[in-house]
């Protein structure tokens, strides 16, 4: 995959299929954020994502606000949506998470806290375009 990516997509179908090409470029140690509204499609990529590493019990961690899974690489799957604080946010180890230069991390809603993102990372956008139609926008930022 080639950035930056940008592709509408009419199905969910779709969004697995660049997910999966997504996936396929991770070599270790990026940060991948993703915004765009509720029910956009963040969780379902990063689910659809981590079914190329053969992780297929992915869910939302909205709750958790992180979720961890390990085999060829660590993967840390974060939300910060009901995230109420940056302390929150260091007191469950989210500097530990950034530093591990072989993991893995995707964080759902990260503008929420603009201001704890590292400047180098991969940013997906996802617009809502129809019920199952979506823009997905993906840029590389160093
Ligand atoms: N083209 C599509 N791409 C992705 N998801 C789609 C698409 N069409 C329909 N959907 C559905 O949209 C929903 C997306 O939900 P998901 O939990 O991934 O959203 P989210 O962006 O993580 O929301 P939240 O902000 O609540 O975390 C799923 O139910 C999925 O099946
Ligand atoms: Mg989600």
């Amino acid at each position: 995959m080639k950035f930056p990516f940008q592709a509408i997509v009419a199905s969910e179908n779709e969004t697995e299929t660049i997910a999966k090409s997504f996936a396929a470029g991770l070599v270790g140690g990026e940060v991948v954020v993703l915004s765009g509204e509720l029910g956009a499609g963040k969780t379902f990529f990063v689910k659809k994502a981590l079914t190329s590493f053969g992780i297929t019990w992915v869910n939302s961690p909205s709750f958790a606000i992180v979720n961890e899974y390990k085999n060829s690489f660590k993967f840390y799957h974060i939300d910060f949506y009901r995230l109420k604080s940056i302390k929150e946010l260091f007191d469950i180890g989210f500097n530990d998470y950034l530093n591990d230069t072989e993991a893995i991390v995707f964080i759902e809603w990260g503008n929420l806290f603009p201001e704890v993102l590292p400047h180098k990372r991969i940013e997906i956008n996802f617009k809502m375009k129809s019920e199952n139609g979506r823009e997905i926008l993906i840029t590389k930022h160093a």
